[in-house]
């Protein structure tokens, strides 16, 4: 069953706000930039091997953040290498921000951007129609598979893309997380399938070993502090309510049952535990790497 609620990604202003607080109050990018600076310098040493130009997608990249950390591991690891670096990313307020933080930052002139404001479905249906044979030495979605009508069909065809030597790096949480507790107990509630999924690395690992894909897998420990959506009208624990839910006006919108369901599991130990007084919502994250 699909949810009959409005979801957060249709409201983009709000969507943004609550993904800009969720940062702030979680150490979501801090557990990615070890993990871009602890285990892929290893893996650019693979790809790099023997070229001196790298192809590159980011699909959903956002505002840049993650990416420009990799280019600056890659760069370590490859000194000289260049870069054809294909965007993917349908909001124009993400890539205006990217390209914000671009012009901002020195010495990426070995980096060639190609900016792609559309879908990763839309990016597949022009490259299909162009009948294009090029190929990509690393590809990444970061935190982006919610929002793919079909994620399974979507890490299959950019893998599809990969050269010899390329490979895929998808994050998302880990089925080990809150999230996946909260998606396995409101899925039907909570998730408008037609907009997005509640997509965890442990469903696309049930996927990638039914098709007997190979994959690496890594997990981030990462907390979000969620106290805030305990205060009863408290603005940003609405917000951060709203994220969690992917719901727009979770609190307005939900019945008093569906609402008091939610945010008794939220404090529950299975998602979150007490630190200083403080609500922590376990908030992993799970990385899978996967080559051609
Ligand atoms: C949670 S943000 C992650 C941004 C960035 N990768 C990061 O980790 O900071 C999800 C991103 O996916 C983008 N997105 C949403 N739907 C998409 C789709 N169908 N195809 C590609 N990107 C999409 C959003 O605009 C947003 O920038």
């Amino acid at each position: 069953m699909a949810s009959s609620f409005r979801s957060l990604v249709e409201d983009e202003n709000r969507y943004l706000k609550s993904f800009r607080l969720f940062l702030e109050r979680s150490s979501e990018h801090q557990c990615m930039q070890d993990f871009i600076q602890g285990v892929l310098p290893e893996i650019f040493t693979k790809i790099g091997k023997g070229k001196s130009s790298l192809n590159v997608i980011g699909v959903g990249s956002g505002a840049g953040e993650m990416d420009l950390q990799m280019f600056s591991q890659m760069r370590l690891k490859l000194p000289g290498i260049t870069v054809n670096n294909e965007v993917v990313e349908p909001s124009g307020d993400m890539l205006f921000k990217y390209k914000v933080l671009v012009s901002k930052t020195p010495n990426l002139e070995y980096i060639h951007f190609t900016w792609n404001k559309m879908t990763a479905s839309e990016f597949e249906s022009h490259w299909k129609e162009r009948n294009l044979d090029k190929k990509f030495d690393f590809i990444h979605m970061i935190q982006m598979l919610y929002y793919v009508k079909d994620p399974e069909a979507t890490v299959s065809f950019f893998r599809s893309l990969l050269s010899e030597n390329g490979r895929l790096v998808i994050i998302l949480v880990s089925g080990q997380s809150g999230w996946g507790k909260l998606w396995r107990t409101y899925r039907a509630e909570l998730c408008n399938t037609e907009i997005s999924q509640c997509v965890t690395t442990g469903d696309i690992k049930t996927f990638l070993d039914a098709k007997g894909i190979p994959y690496k897998n890594y997990e981030l420990p990462s907390k979000m502090d969620i106290t805030e959506c305990f205060t009863e009208g408290d603005e940003k624990g609405e917000l951060l309510l709203d994220f969690l839910t992917e719901v727009i006006d979770f609190s307005k919108n939900a019945s008093p049952e569906l609402k008091a369901g939610v945010k008794a599991l939220l404090r529950h130990p299975d998602c979150s535990s007490e630190e200083d007084g403080r609500v922590i919502f376990n908030n992993n994250l799970g990385v899978l790497v996967l080559d051609p």
